[in-house]
């Protein structure tokens, strides 16, 4: 039989019947938490709660207020739409288009590493080494991704001249959509980050989350991280996870203004080595953990 005009040969899923149909918001979520924890979705509750609150179009507050009221059907399609691409092991953040970091939402979206809530470590330790300070720091972030560390400092250090790298045209893309939407002023490079840290030196403040994973590990991580997020922003170059640390640490003193400091985050148990190599460069190099007591942030200075 032919094909009908207008029938793609697509159906779409049948209306629900009547008593399959969520009296209410707050028995929608109910059975989103309970679709998302049978999928074996750890954060089920969170993450249904961010998804129906997505597609109804409300924060996660506006949410919890809206339990009592009836749930039109476009909105029913939308949330079972957006729960099976969660089921699927799709990221919340690349399902909403967005993550919070250090208070703000950052736009991202599949090719840009979706910001962690340890990378605010370097935050706090770039704060505090620029308090009081009178002159205008210049800052390079290597490795910009969504520009979350980047637009991060200039807003919180406003008398900072703030330049970010990545070699990704698509993170790029990301970072300057983010810092239209949240006004902060940052000059953007698509380069190598050890090649622009060297032309645009010398610098008071370097700051870098590099690709640290160890390729070898590619198989342990979370399908959400493996298959999701891009593989030039997670494995670290040439099989070595201390790839960036060496060259970091090799380049340091040749880049940074005498009383300069770089911030580097570590992988898990990446600790010891790179504060041995950070003592190569800088015998105070330190190590400063993150509130889960990991060390993650190497500190060296000029
Ligand atoms: C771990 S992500 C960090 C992104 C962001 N800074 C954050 O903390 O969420 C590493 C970033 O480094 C970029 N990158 C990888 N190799 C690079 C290189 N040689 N030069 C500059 N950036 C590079 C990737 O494209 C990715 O955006």
């Amino acid at each position: 039989m032919s094909a009908q005009a207008g029938d793609t040969g697509e159906r779409s899923a049948p209306a629900p019947k009547a008593a399959e149909r969520p009296r209410n918001v707050g028995e929608m979520l109910e059975r989103a938490r309970a679709f998302l924890a049978r999928k074996g979705v750890e954060e089920a509750r969170l993450d249904a709660d961010l998804l129906v609150a997505h597609a109804l179009d409300v924060d996660r507050l506006h949410l919890l207020l809206r339990l009592e009221e009836p749930v039109a059907e476009e909105e029913l399609v939308r949330a079972r739409g957006l729960l099976q691409r969660r089921a699927a092991t799709e990221p919340v953040a690349y399902i909403t288009g967005v993550r919070e970091f250090y208070g703000r939402s950052f736009g991202v979206r599949s090719g840009v590493l979706i910001p962690r809530p340890e990378t605010e470590l370097i935050v706090d330790l770039a704060r505090d080494y620029l308090a009081d300070r009178e002159d205008a720091p210049r800052i390079l972030d290597i490795g910009t991704g969504s520009g979350c560390l980047a637009i991060t400092l200039a807003l919180e250090v406003p008398t900072a001249t703030v330049h970010a790298v990545d070699v990704s045209r698509e993170a790029l893309e990301v970072a300057r959509a983010n810092a239209t939407s949240l006004g902060a002023q940052v000059t953007w490079t698509e380069n190598d980050g050890l090649q622009a840290a060297q032309d645009g030196a010398p610098w008071d403040l370097v700051v870098c989350n590099p690709p640290y994973v160890d390729p070898a590990g590619r198989e342990a991580l979370a399908p959400e991280v493996r298959d999701h997020e891009p593989a030039g922003a997670l494995f670290a170059p040439e099989g070595d996870e201390h790839y960036w640390v060496r060259s970091l640490t090799e380049g340091a003193r040749g880049w940074l203004q005498r009383g300069g400091l770089m911030l580097v985050e570590l992988g898990y148990g990446q600790g010891p080595a790179a504060l041995d190599l950070g003592r190569q460069a800088d015998p105070e190099a330190r190590v400063e953990q993150d509130l889960a007591g990991i060390p993650r942030v190497l500190v060296l200075g000029a």
